[in-house]
């Protein structure tokens, strides 16, 4: 497979997981390049389910390498649980998973700084984090005083962490939150740094070079497009760049180098946390999405907000990634609606937009221009091929394709391997 970016169009939880877990068999390696264990990405094999939160999900295949680059954070006692759990399935990390030397690192004042925040937002200003310290960890990479995974493991990491966690800690008393303790948190990391050694390494290098020796790669995004630090609806957004762009800066690899972008969209839209979200639904048939889709957050178990496509969102999506084709999921979930709905545009103040505005108060007072178009009502989890689809749900999902100007390369039916339908490009 050419080197490839898979991407999340919508608001995260679109099923990047499972799409990537699919196409892991034909690369040699995966590569996350953004965001940090706020990510949880779902796959199913046979009866077995796993959620991957920094582990890219082309672990659970056999002779994938694995990597961790330069632009995510890494918290290593999340990460060191996660190898843990992933070995006790059977499944070997060692030699197939490396972390980018360059990675910045989670420390404990980032997730108390992430909660202490929140806590004194007001009803309608709080993001609704994950609250694992995602955001107060890029703000110390941008503001320059940010440790990474290269200082974790060298011999100067305590005197580095002493002198870092003396301004931490002013910040979060500041803020309402309790000082950490110097000596437990020296303990607890020098002893993860240990650990973290021998997946420690220069994965630029090791990047290119397997690109030049023919090998592909697929870089697996996390989060989504709406929640791009950039081009989502900020500030209800997460700190990275959940992009096709973000997987250059991410990982050290230039975009010639890059030959293709998967968008993943869902046949419907969810948001989990707070923020603008023009088509979501209060009613039955938001309830009946949510329980269909089994929609609750894979990171915090919070109930996903559900509500109708949103083609503005997917237009805007496949312009900003350079989209080359979707990888549609969930279409089995809408088997039971007598009729769909579809947001082909916004309307705010008697102004129609068809593109995405970048104001978070223009947006919130959106409200979307529908179209109707009939459910097929019947099951399509059992369908292993494109044509064998009812027409109705094969004229809806063409119509999708069609508002929002971009192919569709795989439509998935169901969480496992097997309900994933390719399509001829
Ligand atoms: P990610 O963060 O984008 O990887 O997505 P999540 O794993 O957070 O959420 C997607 C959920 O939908 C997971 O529970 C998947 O097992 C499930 N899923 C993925 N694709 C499909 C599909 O086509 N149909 C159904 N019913 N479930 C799916
Ligand atoms: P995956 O990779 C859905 C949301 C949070 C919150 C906002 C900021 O599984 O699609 P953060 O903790 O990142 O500072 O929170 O972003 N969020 C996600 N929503 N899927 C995700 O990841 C998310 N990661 C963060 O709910 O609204
Ligand atoms: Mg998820």
């Amino acid at each position: 497979m050419p080197n490839t970016v898979l991407m999340g169009a919508q608001w995260g939880d679109e099923g990047k997981g499972k799409i990537i877990d699919v196409l892991a068999s034909d690369v040699d390696i995966v590569a996350r390049f953004q965001g940090g264990n706020n990510a949880g990405h779902t796959v199913k094999i046979g009866d077995e389910k796993y959620v991957l939160h920094l582990i890219p999900s082309g672990i659970l295949r056999e002779d994938q390498c694995c990597v961790i680059g330069n632009g995510l954070v890494v918290n290593p006692i999340a990460l060191l649980d996660e190898i843990a759990e992933v070995e006790k399935s059977g499944k070997s990390v060692k030699g197939r998973l490396f972390v980018s030397d360059r990675a910045h690192i989670v420390f404990p004042y980032h997730g108390a700084i992430d909660a202490a925040r929140e806590a004194r937002l007001s009803d309608g200003e709080k993001i609704g984090t994950t609250k694992r310290g995602i955001g107060p960890c890029y703000g110390d990479k941008v503001s320059r005083v940010g440790l990474r995974a290269g200082d974790l493991v060298d011999d100067e990491f305590p005197t580095l962490l002493k002198s870092r966690l003396d301004e931490a800690n002013r910040v979060l008393v500041a803020l309402g939150g309790e000082a950490i303790d110097e000596a437990a948190l020296l303990e607890e990391y020098t002893a993860a740094a240990e650990k973290m050694k021998e997946y420690v390494a220069d994965t630029v290098t090791m990047l290119n070079s397997a690109i030049s020796k023919g090998e592909s790669i697929l870089f697996e995004g996390a989060q989504g497009t709406m929640l791009d630090i950039d081009f989502g609806s900020y500030p209800f957004v997460t700190s990275s760049n959940a992009t096709s762009g973000g997987a250059c800066t991410g990982s050290g690899v230039a975009p010639h180098r890059i030959d293709q972008v998967v968008g993943v969209i869902k046949a419907y839209t969810t948001r989990v946390g707070e923020g603008p979200f023009p088509t979501e639904l209060f009613d039955e048939d938001g309830q009946e999405m949510g329980r269909v889709g089994s929609e609750f957050g894979a990171t915090t178990g919070r109930p996903r907000r559900c509500g109708w496509f949103d083609a503005v969102v997917g237009r805007y999506s496949a312009m900003v990634n350079g989209v080359d084709f979707w990888a549609m999921t969930k279409l089995d979930v809408l088997d039971g609606f007598e009729t769909l709905k579809i947001c082909v545009a916004y309307e705010c103040d008697g102004k129609r937009y068809d593109n995405m505005p970048a104001s978070t108060r223009v947006l919130e007072k959106c409200t979307p221009i529908y179209e109707e178009m009939p459910g097929w009502m019947s099951r399509t989890d059992n369908v292993t091929a494109y044509d064998d689809l009812p027409e109705k749900a094969k004229a809806y999902v063409q119509r999708l394709c069609e508002l929002t100007n971009t192919k569709l390369g795989i439509l998935s039916v169901g969480p496992k391997r097997a309900s994933t339908l390719r399509i001829a490009l």
